[in-house]
C-alpha cells in the first residue's frame, strides 16, 4: 500500500518552533512525529511513502536520517513559492498513485489509527474516499461530517460554528482514497479537499466515514503539542526514562530525560517533564509540565513551568519561565529574566529584560 503525507503546510499557529522546523518533525516523546508516523506505517502494510512537500522541509527530513530501509519514501514538491493546499499536491503526486487506492495522511497527526483495517473498510464499500473520523467535544474549529448507518458522509461542513456542526464527529486527517479523487481535484492550483472536494463527493454519495475512538491529536498548536507530549508520557512513564547517574536530583514521575542530558545536585525534575538530548541543566533548577528539546543549557536556580523550549536554547541563572511560554531554537536568555504567561520568543533572539506578559497575544518576542 503506497501513502501520501502531506507535509508542506507553513504551520504558522505553532510559531516560533515552526520557523525552523516542520510540523511533521516535531518531538514528540523526543522522537519527531515523522518516526511515529512510519513506525505505525510499517505495521499497517504501507511500503511505500510519498511525501508532499516544499524543497525546505524535504531538506529538514532529510537531515533528520529518518530515512528507513523498508519502507521506501520519496518526495513530491509543491512547485516553489506556491503552495498548493490540501488538495493541490494529492492531484501533483497523480502519476505516482494512480494505480491503486492509497492513504492520504495530514503530517500533524499522532493516531494509533489503524491504516490497514481504514483501507479495508474504504473497499469493501466501494468509496471514493473515505475519512477517518474522530468524536471531539468541541467540532468548530475541525471539519464536520454527518454520518449515516450505512457509513456514508451525508453532509461535511469545515469549521462550522458550534450551532451548525452536525455532529462531533471530525476529520482525522487521515484518509483512504480511490484514484478516480483524482477526477475531483483541479490541477495546478490552490485546493482545499475540505471545502472544494470532499462536499462535492458527500453530495454524490462517494464520501464515507471510518470511525476511531482511539489516540488522537492534531498537533496544530502549541497547546496540543505540549497536551500530547505530557500524555503519552503518562503512557511511557518507566523506571529507565531517566539515566540513573544523577545525585542528589529529585525526579518527580513521569519524567524522560534522554541518557545524553544532565542535571545538577539539588534540581526538581517533574512531574510532566521531558528532556531532550545533551540537556545540560545546572543546581537548584526547577523544571515542571514542560518540553525541553535538544542541546538547551539551562543555568543554577531558574524555574520553567508549562513551557515549551526549543533546541539549543541557553537560559542563564535565576530566571523564571512561565505557562504557556515558547521559546524558538537557539535564543539566549539572560541572568535574572522574568518571562510572564504566554510569552514567544523568536528564534536565536536574546532577551536580557524581563517581559512581564504576552500583552500583544500574536507578537513573538
Ligand atoms: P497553519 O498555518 O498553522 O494553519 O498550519 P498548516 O497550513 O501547515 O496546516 P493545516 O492544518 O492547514 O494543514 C493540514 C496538513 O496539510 C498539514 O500536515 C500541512 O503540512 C499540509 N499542508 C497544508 N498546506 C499545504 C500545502 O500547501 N502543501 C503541502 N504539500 N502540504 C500542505
Amino acid at each position: 500500500m503506497k501513502a501520501l503525507v502531506l507535509a508542506g503546510g507553513f504551520g504558522t499557529r505553532l510559531r516560533p518552533l515552526s520557523c525552523t522546523r516542520p510540523k511533521i518533525l516535531f518531538p514528540i516523546l523526543n522522537k519527531p512525529l515523522l518516526y511515529w508516523m512510519l513506525e505505525k506505517m510499517k505495521a499497517n502494510d504501507v511500503d511505500e511513502v510519498i511525501m508532499a512537500v516544499n524543497r525546505q522541509t524535504a531538506f529538514q527530513i532529510k537531515q533528520s536520517k529518518l530515512q528507513k530501509s523498508d519502507i521506501k519514501i520519496s518526495y513530491s514538491f509543491d512547485p516553489p513559492g506556491k503552495p498548493l493546499g490540501t488538495g493541490g499536491p494529492v492531484k501533483r503526486a497523480e502519476k505516482l498513485l494512480r494505480n491503486d487506492d492509497f492513504l492520504a495522511l495530514n503530517g500533524d497527526i499522532f493516531t494509533d489509527i489503524n491504516y490497514a483495517e481504514l483501507m479495508k473498510f474504504h473497499k469493501k464499500v466501494g468509496a471514493i474516499a473515505t475519512i477517518a473520523l474522530h468524536k471531539v467535544d468541541d467540532p468548530s474549529r475541525y471539519g464536520v461530517a454527518e454520518l449515516a448507518d450505512d457509513g456514508r458522509i451525508l453532509r461535511f461542513i469545515e469549521k462550522p460554528t458550534a450551532k451548525m456542526a452536525p455532529s462531533n464527529l471530525i476529520n482525522a486527517g487521515v484518509y483512504a482514497f480511490n484514484p478516480k479523487i483524482f477526477e475531483y481535484i483541479p490541477k495546478g492550483r490552490k485546493v482545499s479537499m475540505e471545502r472544494e472536494v470532499f462536499p462535492k463527493l458527500s453530495e454524490q454519495g462517494a464520501l464515507y466515514g471510518y470511525v476511531h475512538d482511539g489516540l488522537w491529536s492534531d498537533i496544530g498548536e502549541v497547546k496540543e503539542y505540549l497536551q500530547i507530549n505530557l500524555y503519552m508520557l503518562s503512557l511511557y512513564s518507566c523506571d529507565t526514562c531517566a539515566p540513573k547517574h544523577f545525585d542528589n536530583v529529585e525526579l518527580k514521575k513521569p519524567v524522560l530525560i534522554d541518557d545524553k542530558s544532565f542535571v545538577g545536585n539539588d534540581s526538581i525534575i517533574g512531574p510532566n517533564v521531558i528532556l531532550g538530548s545533551k540537556v545540560y541543566v545546572g543546581r537548584n533548577v526547577q523544571i515542571r509540565n514542560s518540553v525541553i528539546m535538544s542541546g538547551v543549557e539551562i543555568l543554577d536556580n531558574t524555574v520553567i513551568d508549562g513551557a515549551v523550549i526549543g533546541e539549543n536554547v541557553k537560559i542563564g541563572r535565576n530566571v523564571k519561565i512561565n505557562e504557556r511560554c515558547i521559546i524558538g531554537d537557539y535564543a539566549i536568555i539572560g541572568d535574572n529574566v522574568f518571562l510572564g504567561e504566554g510569552v514567544s520568543i523568536c528564534p536565536a533572539k536574546e532577551v536580557l529584560e524581563s517581559i512581564s506578559s504576552a500583552i500583544f497575544n500574536a507578537k513573538c518576542w
